[in-house]
């Protein structure tokens, strides 16, 4: 494991915030981790793990010390060695997920209270050119 990136944002990042990651895949596991953690950093809001060598994209939570039910989308518009971005925006009810620019799946809120997603991690095997957090709605 590999933390490429991590900030906090004290007020918590959800509703309506939206954080696009510009960046390519680098070539060695070809996975990466975009996570969605508390503040203590013990629960995983949302976990977003392309795994390139694998077609697939795992979504998951870990909440009370587990993983819970993977949900798993065998869309992955991601090329090893490529530029992408991705773009998570958390509304109400979910967080959606856009690779540039197509949205390619949704995740429902398991953490239902938002304001405790405050720390934003970015993992493995990614390189960063920016990672940007704006804000979409009312918060
Ligand atoms: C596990 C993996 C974790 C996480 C989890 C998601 O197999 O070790 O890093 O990706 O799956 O369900």
């Amino acid at each position: 494991m590999v933390l490429r990136f991590e900030a906090t944002y004290p007020k918590g990042l959800c509703p309506g915030w939206s954080v696009i990651v510009k960046g390519e895949t680098g070539s060695s596991t070809n996975t990466f981790e975009i996570n969605f953690l508390d503040e203590s950093g013990e629960q995983i809001a949302f976990h977003f793990n392309p795994r390139l060598a694998d077609s697939v994209i795992v979504c998951n939570s870990f909440l009370s010390n587990h993983w819970g039910q993977e949900e798993v989308t065998e869309t992955v518009p991601l090329e090893a060695k490529e530029p992408f971005q991705v773009e998570i925006y958390s509304d109400q009810d979910f967080f959606h997920v856009f690779v540039d620019e197509t949205k390619v799946l949704q995740y429902k809120h398991r953490l239902k209270y938002l304001p405790t997603v405050s720390r934003l991690q970015i993992m493995d095997d990614i390189h960063i050119s920016s990672v940007e957090v704006t804000r979409r709605g009312l918060c």
